[in-house]
């Protein structure tokens, strides 16, 4: 089994899951934001998957690793970052897939399941965003994963591909402390972030329609989403050429503001959240209808907040001494 950026925060969960049942797997990334501690004894080749030689490379690869499966974690995913560098993010992130997909259909691996996002629903909002809400993304990060979607539906006819898009809603939590997320690009991590600083965590907007003003969002444990990665190539073991999509997400929602607390009451630490104005292009209420997961493939997350929250404090502590 190849794992395409396998020594990120969320491909390294599902590395161990994969190793702890005896798959076999070899784990391609560059280590841009990856880190080989992350997988320590695991195969590893280093490589840009968006360079011009890297459908061949990945053909060698393939055949040398007698791989039949994919998970394609590999991608950059700083939303800033690509509003400022568009071209580059579509070259990162709908390149290197179409570069897997021209190795994969050489060597006839017809298996693959890939990291899509909520961003692709952009400004939807409501208390279940199903398969089907109207997706618009609302900036480049996000049209790359709904191009990815695409770029797989396309390739069903083209070599009879078996394909799973996971639709992530907001990850958070370790399943391994060591395995944490380390990028201060959500929520949790961010108040972290601010708390080591001696700072307030910071709350943007708290006049939203919502239960207590703050922004509600679906979070999911990093530990739940590596299970339900392992349900979705399961699932495409058997049947006909096709692209599965999924969200996978817990459909209950936590506000902002709920969040913060919870992160306090775990540190221990006691200070005030500082209200900010509201950031532009925040919807209200980003939650997943999880139904259409759970129906096909049967997974549906076991975790709350209370683990995500301890979770990632307890990686936070182990990360920051180590
Ligand atoms: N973390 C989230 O909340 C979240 C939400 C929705 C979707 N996703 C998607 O899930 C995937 C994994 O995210 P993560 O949070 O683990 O991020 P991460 O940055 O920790 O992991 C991404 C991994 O891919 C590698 N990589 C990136 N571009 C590469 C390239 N061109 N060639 C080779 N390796 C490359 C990086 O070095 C890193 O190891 C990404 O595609 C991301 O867009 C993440």
């Amino acid at each position: 089994m190849l794992v395409t950026g396998g020594a990120g925060y969320i491909g390294s969960h599902v590395v161990r899951l994969l190793r702890e049942r005896g798959d076999d797997v070899v784990v391609v990334d560059d280590l841009v934001t990856g880190d080989r501690n992350r997988i320590a004894d695991v195969l590893l080749v280093e490589m840009d998957l968006a360079q011009s030689n890297a459908p061949s490379m990945l053909q060698t690869v393939m055949h040398e690793h007698n791989v039949d499966r994919v998970i394609h974690f590999a991608g950059r995913k700083q939303v800033g970052e690509s509003v400022a560098r568009p071209a580059w993010y579509f070259q990162q992130n709908v390149g290197s897939l179409a570069n897997l997909l021209l190795a994969m259909e050489q060597v006839r691996v017809t298996q693959i399941v890939f990291s899509s996002s909520a961003a692709v629903y952009g400004t939807s909002e409501g208390a279940a965003l199903r398969e089907d809400t109207p997706r618009h993304p609302l900036n480049a990060y996000g049209e790359t994963k709904l191009i990815g979607e695409w770029l797989l539906s396309d390739s069903v006819g083209a070599f009879d591909l078996r394909a799973c898009s996971l639709r992530y809603f907001n990850v958070a939590g370790a399943g391994w402390a060591e395995l944490g997320d380390t990028a201060a690009l959500n929520l949790v991590p961010m108040v972290f972030e601010r708390l080591d600083q001696g700072l307030a965590p910071l709350i943007f907007g708290d006049d939203y329609d919502t239960v207590d003003g703050t922004c509600v969002r679906d979070y999911i444990h990093v530990a739940d989403l590596a299970e339900a990665h392992l349900a979705a190539l399961d699932g495409l073991a058997g049947g006909s050429a096709r692209h599965d999509v999924y969200n996978v997400g817990t459909g209950l929602g936590s506000s902002v503001r709920e969040m913060v607390d919870e992160i306090l009451r775990v540190s221990g630490l006691s200070i005030l959240p500082e209200i900010r104005e509201r950031r532009p292009g925040d919807p209200a209420i980003v939650v997943a209808d999880p139904a259409a997961i759970f129906a096909s493939i049967g997974w549906t997350a076991r975790r709350g907040l209370v683990d995500i929250v301890q979770s990632a404090w307890d990686s936070h502590l182990l990360l920051q001494r180590s």
